[in-house]
């Protein structure tokens, strides 16, 4: 078995992005288009080579990979020239695939059959019918096998009536790659060095060129503009929430959910409209999750509920536990077993101990919180003097009346109670009755001001 070598081209700038970013850092699912491609290009390919040239300080620094060969094309005189940057890094007896870091859809078992296909024949190209061609280079057949590609510019008006057209991805032997590269001129109406132009000096040199026709249009779009980044997203999407539906997800809209990262899940979880998931995502099994969440990068166990409009980024949720409605769990959080999060609370680093609940209207932050506590409505966490953080603790089988104040650093005490309205400043005994309240008045002969 040869190595085999990805070339992706990627120097363009994407004028009609209308963007300071190179095209290819151009975000689809919150990963750049390079990005889809490089991940592709892994999984098939022992090298990569990727050809850059506008904006090239950022497009290398968006990718965290140091196997990558950056190789720079300072001009941009037309895809062979791009491609003849790359070759003189690779290895005669190879395979090279020509990929764009503009076409990120691109499939694994589509690359699997275009490199087979070059393995036996040497040249390989992916062709697409589309029903629409104008624009792209037309594959010129002779009683079905390939004698060349014309592009747009150059072609006939017999030729612009061909609807198989060139996807520009190809598998090509190197040493017959660098052989038919070495002989391109351009001497066509861009004035460019055309990759395209190899298909016809295989042909002169005896070869019979391979194709593997796609019938999936959109893993060979490229992308130009915002409308067309758009499109491929929903694309995406669509594939993503199909893949995860076969595994067993239900999803009440499809059309309505989008994973931007991965999410993993046991038996019979559901999702309803609306949710984004981010990052890296598990569920348990039988965890729901209501309309309008956003949870990113968290690990969710079994029976959790997480109720409409509620937000999760890197948190844990132990099972059996219900979020929300309107909750907010923020960074390294972690709730325990059966516990219980309830509509306008916000957690943050803390640990909310198995069967608590804190129901309503509450800042829980810097905490420890143990088992079976009760946190009232409207409890905050003091937990910042304005230069430091400080923890709160409180003990298992804690009572917190509502509306009270806790203000860190401070320990309450286990089954300790905390009277309603109370600001404790200092820690609390074990399993008394501990509050701080003004005594009530009133004033029998009081009366409202007249107005003037
Ligand atoms: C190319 C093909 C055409 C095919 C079409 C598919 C050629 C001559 N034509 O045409 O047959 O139907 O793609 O989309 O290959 N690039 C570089 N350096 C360059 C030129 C291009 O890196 O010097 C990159 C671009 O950034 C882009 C890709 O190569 O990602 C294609 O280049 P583009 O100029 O868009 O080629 P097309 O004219 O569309
Ligand atoms: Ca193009």
């Amino acid at each position: 078995m040869t190595n085999i070598h990805a070339i992706i081209l990627a120097a363009g700038k994407g004028t009609r992005m209308k963007s300071t970013k190179p095209k290819v850092l151009q975000t689809l699912a919150n990963s750049t288009l390079l990005g889809h491609v490089l991940k592709q290009a892994k999984l098939i390919s022992q090298h990569i080579h990727v050809v850059y040239g506008f904006g090239g300080d950022q497009v290398k620094q968006s990718v965290d990979d140091k196997t990558v060969n950056w190789v720079e094309q300072a001009e941009q005189l037309g895809t062979g020239h791009a491609v003849q940057q790359a070759t003189p890094h690779i290895e005669d007896d190879s395979m090279s695939l020509i990929l764009y870091g503009d076409v990120p859809l691109i499939q694994h078992n589509t690359l699997a059959q275009l490199i087979n296909a070059g393995t036996k024949s040497g040249v390989a190209l992916l062709s697409v019918n589309l029903e629409n061609p104008t624009g792209y280079g037309r594959i010129i057949r002779n009683n079905d096998t390939i004698q060349a590609i014309v592009e747009q510019k150059d072609a006939s008006a017999e030729q612009l009536k061909i609807c198989e057209v060139n996807t520009g991805i190809m598998a090509v032997q190197t040493k017959l790659l660098k052989k038919y590269l070495a002989g391109l001129n351009a001497n066509n109406a861009q004035g460019e060095l055309y990759l395209t132009d190899i298909i016809k000096s295989g042909v002169n040199d005896g070869k019979t060129i391979a194709s593997v026709i796609t019938t999936n249009e959109f893993e060979v779009a490229g992308v130009n503009d915002k409308v067309q980044l758009a499109e491929l997203e929903r694309i995406y999407q669509q594939q993503k929430a199909n893949q995860y539906m076969e595994q067993g997800l239900s999803l009440k809209d499809p059309s309505r959910f989008d994973c931007r990262g991965e999410l993993t899940f046991g038996q019979d979880c559901e999702i309803d409209f609306n949710t984004l998931i981010e990052g890296v995502v598990t569920l348990g099994n039988n965890t729901t999750i209501a309309p309008n969440c956003h949870i990113k990068n968290a690990q969710i166990g079994d029976n959790v509920a997480i109720l409409a409009n509620s937000v999760i980024e890197d948190a844990v949720i132990s099972t059996g536990a219900s979020i929300g409605p309107f909750a907010r769990i923020r960074p390294q959080a972690h709730i325990g077993e059966n516990a219980k999060i309830g509509n306008f609370v916000e957690i943050k680093k803390s640990n909310i101990g198995k069967g608590s609940k804190v129901s309503h209207l509450s800042y829980v932050g810097d905490s420890t919180v143990g088992e079976e506590v009760n946190i009232g409505a409207g409890v905050i966490t003091c937990n910042y003097d304005g230069v430091n953080k400080h923890q709160t603790i409180i003990g298992d089988g804690a009572f917190i009346g509502s509306d009270s104040q806790l203000i860190a650093p401070v320990t309450i005490g286990k089954n300790a109670t905390i009277g309603a309205g109370s600001t404790i400043t200092s820690n609390t005994p074990e399993g008394q009755l501990t509050l701080s309240r003004s005594k009530q008045k009133s004033f029998p002969n009081w009366k409202r001001p007249n107005k003037q």
